[in-house]
């Protein structure tokens, strides 16, 4: 079949890598994809916001199956736009409709919906500028530190974890005065819960579902998790302490709740679903919904996928996901992202990569890169690039991953020398 794959970074070329793979991808076209894809399929310059380019696209190109990298076009309704038009609506969709993409474009929205299926969460209530008083009396009745989040998309930056009361009332009054725009108009407040973060990935029809292997990601740009927030800077999968007992409680307390809520909701929803989970001594609670996979755990999770990934995603748009078995790699999966010098703050585009030696046992995944008309690759983005490495134990496979991350070079690359080392430490514990 045809397929047409949205999205630009590392979780689509770890995407359109897997889908190439499979025996029955005929062509694969990625928008706008980086250099990266273009070695595995056919980049092609669409606006992925404007539905009926898309569109056009699809049908000029006979294009059997749509599969949405990012949450943008998914909260914009492209999935709704297929459907509703009748000469594309027999085109599969991997991606769910708007109302199930609101479980990531709508904090309040998806923290009822956690209420409804009696799904562990933290204690909530969300407020308004009208409810000001409200919102400051619920701030009170809680313990240090308080968690403020936007209620709409912000970019990852909408979220607060403040330290004192003060200084938590003070930000709230700015989210609610419009600090992050129409997004922070609603703000939900939420106990603090302290525990592991880790992730959990589940690819569903709505009816059916499969449970994707675990992941952690490192989000601050410094090591030990200090500094400022980024797209993300490694992953690791599977995550140790999410064993079997664990992966249960998952199951039960939240995955299926989950799919069961959609279904008794009518919500048609085809796609992955992106758990973020708190560990809090042994059970897991629900930080948010995002209704794609994750980027840079796509980049470890993907590669550990035995299964042909073009017949989980064709089962996925069909309804037909019962008929569909995981097959998963039981080694470990390192990634190690490399970005520009000064991300995530200024940095610069157009640096001339060198990608050292090639090692068949790592595999390179492009975030931010392009190819310039001389045919050097050149940097284009903050997230630049990076290696994945499988091996038997997660030492082994850490040390892979950075050994091939240290011989890929251009002028001011970063990179965070502890991923993973984290999982290692609690480990030998
Ligand atoms: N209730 C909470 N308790 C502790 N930490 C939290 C809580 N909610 C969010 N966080 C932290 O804030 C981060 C961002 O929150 P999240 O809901 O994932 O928003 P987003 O990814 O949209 O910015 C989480 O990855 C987690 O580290
Ligand atoms: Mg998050």
């Amino acid at each position: 079949m045809n397929i047409l794959l949205l999205g630009s970074g590392g979780r689509e070329h770890a995407i359109a890598f897997k889908i190439a793979q499979s025996p029955l991808c005929k062509s694969l076209y990625i928008a706008p994809g980086n250099a990266g894809t273009a070695a595995v399929g056919e980049n092609v310059s669409l606006d992925m916001s404007d539905f009926p380019a898309v569109g056009r696209f699809v049908l000029d190109h006979h294009v059997d199956m749509l599969v949405v990298g990012p949450e943008a076009p998914l909260v914009a309704g492209i999935a709704d736009y297929f459907k509703a038009t009748p000469e594309l609506s027999q085109v599969l969709v991997v991606g769910p409709c708007k109302e199930g993409a609101r479980l990531e474009g709508s904090k309040d929205y998806a923290k009822a919906f956690m209420m409804r299926h009696k799904i562990p969460t933290a204690r909530y209530q969300t407020f308004t500028r009208e409810t000001l008083a409200d919102a400051e009396a619920f701030l009170d009745t809680l313990l240090a530190p308080y968690v403020l989040k936007a209620d709409g998309l912000a970019a990852g930056k909408g979220v607060l974890i403040e330290p004192d009361l003060a200084t938590a009332k003070a930000h709230l009054r700015e989210m609610l005065d419009g600090k992050f725009g129409a997004a922070s108009a609603s703000v939900v407040i939420e106990e603090y819960l302290s525990g592991i973060e880790l992730s959990v990935f589940v690819l569903t029809d709505g009816q059916h579902y499969l449970l994707l292997p675990s992941a952690k990601d490192y989000k601050r740009i410094g090591e030990d998790d200090t500094g400022l927030n980024t797209g993300g800077m490694g992953s690791i999968s599977p995550v140790p302490f999410a064993d079997k007992e664990f992966m249960k409680k998952v199951e039960e307390r939240i995955v299926k709740p989950t799919v069961r809520g959609l279904r008794d909701e009518k919500i048609d929803y085809h796609g992955f679903i992106f758990v973020g989970l708190m560990c809090c001594n042994g059970d897991p609670y629900v930080i948010e919904y995002n209704v794609r996979m994750g980027d840079p755990e796509t980049e470890s999770v993907f590669p550990r996928i035995k299964s042909d990934v073009v017949e989980l995603l064709e089962h996925t748009a069909r309804g037909t996901l019962d008929r569909a078995s995981l097959t998963v790699d039981q080694r470990s999966a390192a990634c190690v992202m490399m970005v520009a010098g000064g991300y995530p703050e200024a940095y610069e585009k157009g640096k001339v990569i060198t990608l050292g030696e090639e090692n068949a046992d790592v595999l390179v995944f492009h975030c931010g890169t392009k190819m310039n008309d001389e045919g050097q690759l050149l940097t284009n983005g903050g997230r630049v690039i990076c290696t994945t490495a499988l091996a038997a134990t997660l030492p082994e496979a850490i040390l892979k991953s950075y050994n091939r991350a240290h011989s890929i070079t251009w002028d001011g690359k970063y990179l965070r020398h502890d991923i993973g080392q984290d999982l290692l430490k609690l480990m030998a514990l």
